[in-house]
């Protein structure tokens, strides 16, 4: 059974007369103990997705399920969603009231979950930044004074406060340096290795996926392309979407042409070099390999 399940979600915004069609028929899922990819490029929909498994947005259609309970509207399963799925974003220092210490941070976390005495909240927090490499000489300290690595490291401890079984991590290294992105990897793994946590992994950033992902779905302009096990896609990318995004991380090519969505139509049309005329309808996935499917009519 996968810990989680998107189904079918659509997700429009209006902006102003506009309409933006940020998720389109998106299927995905992330196994128990594993850790599922979510790649595409800068406004593919990435985020809206992850903040529409957490019920920060409300979907159009489709549904959420969390071991197979349907968490699909936040109010109904405010408690399933918190006690079981937590979030990490790009730039902690966006994350935290700089008025609030470490200690208070995550004693805040804690106190949804618990009513611990102080005394005893003390341990569980400081058994939480141990978890992350950190100790209680971060306790009093602010925001503002630690570096992007070590508050990335506050930001997990906080999300594990309550030992969740999935995190969300929506680019949680893109704002730091290779060496402490290189040190948050390991630290997510060895965190999966020790309590077999799950990660929905979001990133632009292929070489990372390869290093962490089990599965890898493919977003291109809020439409998932491919997806299958790591190796399917790295080793056989296959929708022509795929092959410039793993080129672009072997820097076979300079630069991906800015995105252009085509309605009613495969996605990737305006952009794609063995156009059909099937291509006028979207295609649906086709298996390809063993735990590899891809959205193209080429196959
Ligand atoms: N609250 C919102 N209101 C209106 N439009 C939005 C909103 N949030 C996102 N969008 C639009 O939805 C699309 C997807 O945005 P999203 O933030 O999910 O992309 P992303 O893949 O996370 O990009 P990035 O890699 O830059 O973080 C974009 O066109 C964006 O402008
Ligand atoms: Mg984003």
């Amino acid at each position: 059974m996968a810990l989680l399940r998107v189904e079918k979600v659509e997700k429009y915004f209006k902006h102003r007369k506009e309409i933006v069609h940020a998720l389109d028929d998106v299927n995905l899922f992330v196994d128990p103990g594993t850790t599922t990819a979510l790649v595409g490029e800068s406004g593919c929909g990435k985020t809206t997705l992850a903040k529409i498994i957490l019920g920060f947005y409300r979907l159009n259609s489709g549904t959420i399920y969390f071991e197979d309970k349907n968490i699909t509207g936040i109010r109904r399963n405010q408690k399933v969603v918190r006690e079981n799925i937590q979030i990490v974003f790009q730039n902690p220092f966006l994350s935290f009231d700089p008025r609030y210490t470490v200690f208070a941070a995550l004693y805040e976390a804690l106190r949804v979950f618990t009513r611990l005495k102080k005394s005893k909240s003390k341990e569980v927090i400081a058994e939480r930044l141990k978890d992350v490499g950190l100790n209680e000489r971060y306790f009093f300290q602010y925001p503002h004074q630690l570096s992007g690595g070590e508050l990335q490291r506050v930001s997990l401890a906080r999300a594990l406060i309550n030992r969740p079984k999935l995190i969300v991590l929506d680019e949680p290294t893109s704002s730091l340096d290779v060496s402490t992105t290189v040190k948050i990897i390991e630290l997510l793994d060895k965190l999966q290795q020790e309590s077999s946590l799950s990660y929905l992994f979001i990133s632009h950033n292929l070489k990372l996926v390869k290093k962490i992902s089990d599965y890898v779905f493919v977003m291109y302009y809020g439409k998932i392309v491919e997806y299958g096990a790591k190796e399917a896609i790295y080793n056989n990318p296959s929708h022509p979407y795929t092959k410039i995004l793993i080129k672009a991380a072997q820097q076979k090519v300079k630069e991906i042409k800015e995105g252009v969505r085509s309605e009613g139509a495969c996605v990737y049309l305006g952009h794609c070099p063995y156009k059909l005329k099937q291509c006028l309808q979207p295609p649906s996935f086709r298996k390809i390999g063993e735990n590899h499917f891809v959205a193209c009519y080429c196959f």
